[in-house]
Formats: C-alpha cells, structure tokens, sequence
C-alpha cells in the first residue's frame, strides 16, 4: 500500500514527508494504523547524523500509538481493531532475558533491529521500489506501519491514544526506572536530576512508590513547575553544590535513590555521589554521547553506593506498558501537562524545533 511518512533522506537535513511503499505483514507481523506519535530526542539525534550507528535512509519515529489494521500469519497477541502502543524495547517472552525479572533486555531482534530490518532480516518500506530501513524497529512517523507482534503493547481502549503514545518512550522509561529499576520503597528520600519526559516520569513513579522526599534538579523553573505537579516535594535549580546540599539535607548521608535523566556525564557524577553511603542507588536514564565516560571514585562504591542503568525504565514492554497505562486510567498520573503541541505529520521538523527551544516537553503528531 502506498502510505504517507517522515523520511530520513540525508543526514542534518529536515525529514521530507512523502509517499513510500509499505507492504502486507508477513508471518509474526502486524500492520498499525498509527494515530499518534510523539517526537523525541532520539529521533533528532538521529535527523542529526551524530548517532554513530544511526542510518538513511530510513522512516523516523518510535513513540507510536494506533490501531491494528491487519495481521500476519500466526499473530496471535493482538487482533484487528486492538489499540497497541509500540515497543522499540521488544518483550519475546522466550528469550533468556525476557524468562528473568531482572531485565527487560529482549535478546530476540536485537541485531535487525540495529541494522534497520523486520525479523526475518528484509524491510516492509521501500521507496521508488528500493528498500528503506525501519527505524528502531517502529517507524511511527507514518500514517501505517508494520512491526514484529513481540513489539506491541496491546493496551486498554479506553485509554486516549495521544496519550498513550507517551508510553511508549520517554515516560515509561522515568516511570519505570522508579518503579521497576529502582523499585523505590515507601518513606524514602528520592532526588530526580533533570525535569524532561524521563525525568518527570521519575518524579511520578516515585510518588506511585510512596517516597516521602522527592527533590527535582533542572535549569528551568517552568519544568520544574511541572515537576511540582507529579508529586516532587522540592524543586531545585541545578548548580556545583547541588551534591553538598543533598548532603546537607539528608544528614550528611545522602539521597536512598538518585535518578538522572539529563545524558549528561556531569550531571551522571552528581547523582552518583548523591547517593547515599551504605544502601544509596544511583540509576542512569540518560543516554550520554558516544566515547565519554562516567567518573566514580571507586571508594563511594566500597561503602555501599550503588550505580545502575535503566534502558526504557525497566519495564517488560508488553506486560507492563498495559499496566502503566491501566494506572494511568486510574488517576494515578496526569498526562495533560506532557503533551504541549499537537501536530500534523507534515509538521514533524516543527517537533524537532520546539524541542530544540525546550518549548514544552512533548509534541504529539496525530494523524487524520
Ligand atoms: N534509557 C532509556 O531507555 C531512555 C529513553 C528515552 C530517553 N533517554 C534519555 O534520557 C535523557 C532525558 O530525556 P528527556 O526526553 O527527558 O530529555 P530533556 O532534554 O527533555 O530533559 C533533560 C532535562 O535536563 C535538564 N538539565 C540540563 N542540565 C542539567 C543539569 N546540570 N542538572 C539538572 N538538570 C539539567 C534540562 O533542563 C532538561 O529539562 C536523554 O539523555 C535521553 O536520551 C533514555
Ligand atoms: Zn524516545
Ligand atoms: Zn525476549
């Protein structure tokens, strides 16, 4: 079928949005009709050609919400008509990863995935008859796609899905770096660094845990406005001393959990040393640049601070995207104040500048 999308063209240049080809899903697929997708950082670093393992051709966009429009043979999790939210963070259920609670790392795509391929090693898009890669094995910046049934979350219909589409990233991935990495405990003192979409999500996701404390690091006073709002207790501009005042606040110790969600290392130092001596976690969200490195005194780590990562928050995509979103339904976290523009597809470079100018946190495409 012929289907309008955001094509990745050359590396630094906008997206030009124009008609590419899409074919049927094969076996294990399923063919999305998308409805909305917000625009991330991920997807400009890309635009931007700095990614090193970032490639072009390609259909941009993985923060994708829609419909199941048709499935290929053997589909047997979601069925035409379902709401799905998209995974670029697969969950096989087989794999020896997805068998253990200790991660969500799925070990069954992986490598296509990487490389911009379906599964079975070959491409659904094509452009002028030669094959165009997916990207992060989503391609949501398109009015249809085609995907791996492992990569769908098949959520609620009740559940809007221009907020949905949040869960598909950059909130599952603070919320879930709280609930699922960090598995905050109730009473505890949490410092979140960084009051974008992750870090936000973390703010939420610790109060959902029962934290007593939640301190908010960030530059801007209207994001840490926001971070008010999901429950933070105290909001802080970002500065040198922002460690020695965690100390002094928490008795000399430090904070029991420290999130950061900024990519950057310096601030990856700050919630290290944060931490507090004996039990503190550290957990990194951000995604730092290519080569640099994080510094840590060995000896903070000898008396009982912990580091971790945390990719997509933890969170077993098709188990517990549902579930987060079922929480959402609940009440239990405000989506209205993430989703600061709604545009068209055509738009999309618009996206990328308002992120540019941090003008609001989420821009949301929908789809006619
Ligand atoms: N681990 C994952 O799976 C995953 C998924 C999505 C995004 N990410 C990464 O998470 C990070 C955050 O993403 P985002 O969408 O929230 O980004 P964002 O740019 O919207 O937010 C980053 C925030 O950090 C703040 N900041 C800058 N310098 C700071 C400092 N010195 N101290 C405190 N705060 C500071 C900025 O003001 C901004 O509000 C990025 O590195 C992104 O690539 C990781
Ligand atoms: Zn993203
Ligand atoms: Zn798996």
């Amino acid at each position: 079928m012929k289907i309008r999308a955001a094509v990745l063209e050359e590396f630094g240049k906008p997206l030009v949005v124009r008609e590419v080809d899409l074919a049927e899903p094969k076996a294990g697929e399923v063919l999305v009709r998308l409805v909305a997708c917000g625009v991330c950082h991920t997807d400009m670093y890309t635009a931007s050609g700095v990614d090193p393992s970032g490639y072009a051709p390609t259909v941009l966009g993985h923060e994708g919400a829609g419909v199941v429009e048709a499935i290929g043979e053997g589909v047997s999790s979601v069925a035409v008509g379902d709401h799905v939210v998209t995974l670029f963070s697969p969950q096989c259920r087989e794999c020896i990863h997805c068998l253990d609670p200790r991660t969500n790392i799925c070990l069954a795509i992986r490598e296509q995935q990487g490389e911009g391929y379906l599964p079975d090693g070959t491409t659904r898009l094509s452009l002028d008859g030669e094959p165009l890669r997916h990207f992060m094995g989503t391609s949501t910046f398109a009015e249809y796609t085609v995907m791996p049934e492992i990569a769908l979350a098949n959520i609620s219909k009740e559940a809007p899905l221009d907020h949905a589409c949040l869960f598909a990233c950059g909130l599952s991935t603070g919320i879930g770096a709280a609930i699922y990495t960090a598995k905050v405990e109730p009473g505890t003192t949490c410092v979140v660094f960084g009051a974008g979409m992750v870090g936000l999500g973390a703010v939420a996701g610790a109060r959902i845990q029962g934290a007593e404390r939640i301190i908010c690091v960030d530059l801007s006073d209207e994001r840490l406005e926001l971070a008010r709002g999901q429950g933070a207790t105290d909001t802080w501009t970002a500065g040198p001393d922002t460690v020695e005042r965690i100390l002094e606040e928490t008795g000399g110790f430090g904070a029991d959990y420290t999130f950061e969600a900024t990519g950057l290392v310096s601030v990856m130092q700050q919630a290290a040393e944060s931490a507090r001596m004996g039990w503190g976690l550290c957990t990194v969200a951000g995604v730092a640049g290519k080569g640099e490195t994080l510094d840590v005194i060995p000896r903070w780590l000898i008396t009982g601070r912990r580091v971790c990562g945390s990719s997509f928050g933890g969170v077993k995509g098709r188990d517990q995207v549902p579930a987060l979103i079922d929480r959402y339904l609940e009440g239990e976290i405000d989506l209205d104040p993430f989703i600061s523009h709604s545009l068209s597809l055509d738009e999309v470079n618009r996206g990328f500048e308002l992120m540019e100018a941090q003008d609001g946190i989420r821009s949301v495409i929908a789809f006619s």
